[in-house]
């Protein structure tokens, strides 16, 4: 069994669900942490018993690396990304894949030439509720899906983008509710649609927000090459994060998803329920166990096992770069007030 030698790249919110997936795993061994910030990088690196540096190439010259997971600001993804697969370094990144399309695609290539594996991490896939529908579709007990609507209404506050000196600037977080906090729900309707994207009609403004540059609402229409046309909402100036929502209407009866919970009603009568598994449950740093961080372990271990070749790798650069295009596309039918066909 081969052992990967792995760096984290960023040490914020996230790191915790990346350093705990890594530790637990017999075949990789967390060596280097880096972070600008340097009192955060080695807190890190004493924590995890591994060296801290505050320069990525710094990281890069010093380690033999193997993996790197990238924990960045979204502005960073893309060159970092771009700089390890250079290297010939493997590469898990965090959501979004980049802020431009471009970016994106450029990161896919250059794994590619490179020989490197990409992954992109969108964790909710891996929720029992999404495999649900999703496996109910597959197998084609629900029919073809003949529409479906989402809706995403969380809370971030003026308080929550002050506290960070990347968020709610196009520069560095590369928009607001739809690239960070709608794009997990986006993405989950596009992986359950399955098809390219035909167009996209959307509008995105600020109405709540005095701090910030980017948008705080989007709402429009995604219609895919299949036929299927979804409508979405997403709001982050809501009191609180209420459950996101998806409904996919189906020739052979109706999914929902309600925060995690997926309910398919199916019009023969049978109802198939899936929510979290009560026994699993993630371990954070201090201590606290909870749901969040369950499905990020999961992913991480699909990239690991694909590493290995026990695995095919679920969620590739390829796979993400619809994602992507999609979120691009909303962002640019909102800009230049325009359909965007593709
Ligand atoms: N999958 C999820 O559910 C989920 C949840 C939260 C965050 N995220 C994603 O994780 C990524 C990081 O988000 P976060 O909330 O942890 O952000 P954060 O601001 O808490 O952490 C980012 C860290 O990167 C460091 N950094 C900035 N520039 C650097 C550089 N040039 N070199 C080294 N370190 C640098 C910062 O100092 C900071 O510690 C984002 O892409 C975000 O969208 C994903």
């Amino acid at each position: 069994m081969r052992k990967f030698k792995v760096g984290i790249i960023g040490c914020g919110n996230i790191f915790p669900m990346h350093a705990a997936s890594i530790v637990e795993r017999e075949d990789a061994e967390l060596v280097a942490v880096c972070d600008i910030k340097k009192d955060r990088a080695e807190a890190k690196a004493t924590q995890y018993h591994c060296n801290a540096y505050v320069s990525v190439d710094t990281m890069f010259e010093k380690e033999q690396l193997d993996v790197i997971h990238i924990c960045l600001p979204h502005h960073l993804h893309a060159e970092v990304a771009i700089e390890a697969a250079q290297r010939g370094v493997n590469i898990l990144t965090e959501k979004p894949m980049a802020i431009r399309y471009q970016d994106a695609e450029a990161m896919v290539n250059t794994a590619k030439q490179k020989a490197v594996a990409l992954g992109v991490i969108f964790q909710n896939r891996y929720n029992p509720g999404s495999q649900l529908i999703k496996s109910m579709l597959e197998s084609g007990e629900l029919g073809r899906i003949q529409a479906g609507k989402l809706s995403v209404t969380w809370d971030r506050s003026d308080a929550y983008y002050q506290q960070s000196d990347w968020k709610g600037t196009w520069d560095k977080e590369g928009g607001g509710v739809i690239i960070d906090q709608a794009i997990h729900t986006m993405d989950l309707m596009r992986w359950f649609i399955n098809s390219d994207l035909k167009y996209i009609d959307a509008s995105i403004s600020n109405r709540a927000h005095e701090w910030i540059e980017v948008e705080d609402a989007a709402e429009g229409v995604i219609a895919y090459q299949n036929g299927v046309v979804t409508a979405f909402h997403a709001i982050n100036y809501y009191s609180y994060d209420a459950p996101v929502e998806i409904e996919l209407a189906c020739e052979n009866g109706l999914a929902k998803l309600f925060a995690d919970k997926a309910t398919v009603t199916l019009d023969d009568g049978r109802t198939f329920i899936a929510d979290h598994n009560p026994l699993e449950s993630f371990t954070y740093d201090s201590g606290v166990k909870g749901y969040w961080g369950v499905s990020h372990v999961k992913q991480i271990n699909n990239f690991y096992d694909a590493l290995q070749g026990k695995a095919t790798l679920d969620i590739s650069g390829e796979e993400a770069l619809v994602t992507q295009k999609m979120i691009n596309g909303i962002y640019q039918s909102g800009k230049e007030k325009r359909r965007i066909t593709f």
